[in-house]
């Protein structure tokens, strides 16, 4: 990239992290083009070149993210996160497009006993992890001008997380089990806004694989415990395990992400996660 980002077109743009990263980025001063179910299909291809046609900058947010779900229809999640994807790199490639493509902790299977940096061995504990993983090979090996940005543990106000799940269930009950032995770091998907805003403002937006999530570590426990403090809520939590709880598919244990390589980019410290939580309990 010689010149900012003019028109960006931005698939999965009604999401929770594209519902934000549209208002940001109009803020910013970029034109959006949003593009999301159900009037566009990522998996059509002549939908998906018609949405792309020759814009200068793509950025992808369209993702299946029923991890559970992924389990029972793999078929369908390899469509959006990974052949889809594919299919927008080559796209792309062709138009010499840059594309700015989310991924996710889920590659990983947690079993580090450190947090994760860009250069460690994907290795998804299911069909969602996996799919997203295919997605960020096929990206690459189109061989377009792309930055991979990986999230994890994302919140906002545009959709359903673990800070709205909580919320909701505390309005029905008054004792809660909360699993303590899954690690991450609690990140706001305004705080993830912020970051693409802030690289696709420089002259040379960055290309290649990067880890971004707030600063610090903490348990789902102690991040609900965290939650229900900050918003007065009288409710008994209790520790659990991931064991205790059937799903559909595994989980990563251990989401930590090392971010000294987008650090580097980035104007001002990543924030600690609690800053960026209790401005969204406020605002609820
Ligand atoms: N949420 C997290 O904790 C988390 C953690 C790590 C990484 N991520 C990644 O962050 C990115 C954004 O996800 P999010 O959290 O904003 O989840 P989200 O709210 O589920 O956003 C995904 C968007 O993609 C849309 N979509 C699904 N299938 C599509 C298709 N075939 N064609 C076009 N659009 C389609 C969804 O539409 P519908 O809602 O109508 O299905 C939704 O608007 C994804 O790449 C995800 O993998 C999320």
């Amino acid at each position: 990239m010689t010149k900012k980002a003019g028109q960006i077109v931005l698939l999965g743009g009604r999401g929770m992290l594209g519902t934000d990263l549209d208002r940001a980025l109009q803020q910013a001063g970029f034109g959006v083009e949003v593009f999301d179910l159900p009037d566009f299909d990522i998996t059509d291809a002549g939908q998906l070149r018609a949405a792309v046609g020759r814009s200068d900058v793509i950025i992808n947010c369209a993702a299946y993210t029923n991890v559970d779900g992924a389990e029972a229809d793999a078929e369908s999640a390899y469509d959006v996160n990974a052949a889809a994807v594919g299919r927008l790199g080559d796209l792309a490639k062709a138009n010499d497009s840059y594309v700015v493509h989310i991924s996710t902790d889920f590659v990983f299977d947690g079993r580090k006993s450190g947090p994760y940096v860009e250069q460690d061995a994907p290795n998804p504990l299911g069909a969602y992890g996996r799919t997203k993983y295919q997605g960020e090979q096929l990206l690459a090996a189109g061989g377009c001008r792309h930055c991979i940005i990986r999230v994890q543990w994302t919140y906002g106000a545009a959709g359903a997380n673990f800070v709205s799940k909580m919320i909701e269930l505390s309005k029905t009950r008054n004792q809660l089990k909360v699993i303590d032995d899954q690690i991450g770091s609690p990140t706001a998907t305004t705080e993830v806004v912020g970051v693409i805003c802030e690289l696709l403002s420089r002259d040379n937006p960055p290309e290649g694989l990067y880890h971004f999530a707030a600063a610090g570590q903490v348990s789902r426990y102690d991040q609900a415990r965290f939650i229900f403090d900050k918003l007065g809520v009288d409710i008994d939590i209790k520790p659990c395990k991931t064991s205790d709880y059937a799903s559909a598919a595994a989980r990563p244990l251990n989401s930590r992400f090392n971010c000294e390589k987008i650090q580097r980019l980035l104007s001002a410290p990543i924030r600690d996660w609690q800053g960026p939580l209790e401005e969204f309990l406020e605002c609820l």
